[in-house]
Parts: structure tokens; sequence; C-alpha cells
């Protein structure tokens, strides 16, 4: 790679939307380090691909609720890229239940995941980031719906969205975006797993455009606030969604 590529940093990129927007940012000229907790074989075809088209791109394991997980993707890119252009926090995990039902594990997992390990992420990024870099985190729409068992992922989602709009503006001074991406229902197996087939027909009706979002629906969105013409762009919350809110 030459000094002046740019990279980037994709957790959870082994499959999913995580998957997409890695290809998507190799296409767009990045080096990607691809995140994943326990899916190699995932994570493998994803950065094979990359290569197959002259990219450049490494798969490091690591549980980002883990404490050291973040410092040590960073030192490995860090390492193997010498410069950190672009942190997408992408991986997450959704448990729906009740308020009522939900279990002190429901709690501290979705917790450990979706905003611990953001929150150590950012914490590099707002270390380590090249100038002029980008950070993109993954929200959800849910935030804004107020549904039934979304209650801990949604506040999850809230925090990384109150993150993002505070390192914004910590981070401008260094010319670095800071901004979330708020997808609708998407066909991962995030949404997938476990709902039966009429809920999901009728979350797909739901939205104006009668489908389900795709993963590079959301990989371009990321790419827009990654490259030259998203730099002026920072503080939001960008909600793919086709619409549904
Ligand atoms: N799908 C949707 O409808 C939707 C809607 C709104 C927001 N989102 C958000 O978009 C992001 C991606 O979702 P997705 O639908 O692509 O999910 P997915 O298909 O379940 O993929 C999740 C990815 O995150 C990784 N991951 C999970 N826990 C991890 C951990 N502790 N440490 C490191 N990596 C971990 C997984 O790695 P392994 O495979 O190795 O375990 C996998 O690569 C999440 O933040 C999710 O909350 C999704």
């Amino acid at each position: 790679m030459t000094e002046t590529q740019k990279t980037a940093i994709v957790t959870g990129a082994s499959k999913g939307i995580g998957a997409a927007i890695a290809l998507r940012l190799a296409q767009d000229g990045h080096a990607v380090l691809a995140n994943y907790a326990s899916n190699e074989a995932g994570a493998n075809q994803v950065i094979n691909t990359i290569r197959s088209t002259g990219g450049h791109a490494i798969a490091v394991k690591g549980d980002i609720a883990e404490p050291s997980c973040m410092a040590r993707l960073f030192d490995v890119a860090g390492k193997e890229f010498g410069r950190i252009d672009t942190l997408v926090n992408n991986a997450g995990v959704m448990h729906c239940t009740s308020v009522s039902e939900a279990t002190d594990e429901d709690f501290e997992t979705q917790c450990a995941v979706n905003i611990g390990g953001v929150f150590r992420a950012m914490r590099e990024a707002a270390n380590r980031l090249t100038e002029g870099g980008a950070v993109i985190s993954m929200s959800s729409s849910v935030v804004g719906l107020y549904q039934p068992t979304y209650g801990i992922y949604a506040a999850t989602k809230a925090a990384v969205e109150a993150m993002t709009h505070v390192l914004a503006k910590e981070l401008g001074p260094r010319g670095i975006t800071v901004n979330a991406v708020a997808p609708g229902p998407v066909g991962t197996d995030l949404f997938m797993v476990g709902k039966p087939d009429a809920m999901i027909e009728s979350i797909t009706k739901a939205n104006p455009f009668g489908r389900l979002g795709t993963p590079e629906d959301i990989a371009a969105a990321v790419s827009f606030l990654a490259g030259p013409d998203g730099r002026w762009i920072s503080g939001q919350t960008l909600r793919a969604n086709g619409g549904v809110i």
C-alpha cells in the first residue's frame, strides 16, 4: 500500500452490514481491518474478496465487549497500515424482550457490546485517528420508534447517538467528522433470526418502498460519510431506512 492510502477499521465485519461496509470501503480505496468475534470463515471471505481485487485487508478476531480489545485493534491497524483514517463502529447485538422479562444478562450484554465497545473505540479514535478522518457508528431507527421489546437495545443505540454528537464537537477542530447511521430493518441475521415470516412480511410492508434494506444500502451511506463528499457533515444521525420514520 502507498503512504497516502486511506485505511479503515470496521468492527463486526464477518457478515451482514459490516461485511458490506468493509467491501465498500475497500472498493473506495481504503485498506481495511475487518474485525470479527467468532465467525473467522466469514471474515476471511471478506478479506479474500478484497485481496482478489488488489486491495489490502486483514481480519482480526476480538470481542469488542472486552476492555482491551479496541486498543489492540488500533495497535494492529497502526502497525499494518501506518495510519488510521476511518473507524466504523458496526458490531452490535440485539436481544428483543419486554422490560418486564428482560434479564440482567440481556441488559449487561447489550450495554457491554453496543455502548462499551463503541465508547472504547471512540476513545482510541479520538487519540489516534489521522487529521481529516471519520468516525461512523451504527445506531438504529428503532431509537425513534419506541416499540415494545426494543427498550434495552434502543437505549444502547440512543447512547451511541449521544456520544456521536458530543465527539463531533470534540474532534471537529482536527477536521475529523463523527456521525451515526441509523438503519431501518435490514435483511441480516440480526433482524431475520427468530422472527416469524408473518412478522417479517408486515415489517416489510410498513416501509414506503415495500422492501427491507440491504447491507449495501447502509454501506453506501457509510461510504458517503467516510468519503471526500462527506467532509462537511458531522454530528449527524443519518436515518437510512427508506422513509419508514
Ligand atoms: N439488521 C438490522 O435490521 C439493523 C437495523 C438497525 C441497526 N443495525 C445495526 O447494524 C449493525 C450490524 O448489524 P447486522 O444486522 O449486520 O448484524 P449481524 O448480521 O448479526 O452481524 C453482526 C456482526 O457483528 C459482530 N459482532 C457481534 N458481537 C460482537 C462482539 N462482541 N465483538 C466483535 N464483533 C461482534 C459479528 O461477528 P461474528 O459473526 O464473528 O460473531 C458480526 O460480524 C449492528 O450494530 C446493529 O445493531 C442493524
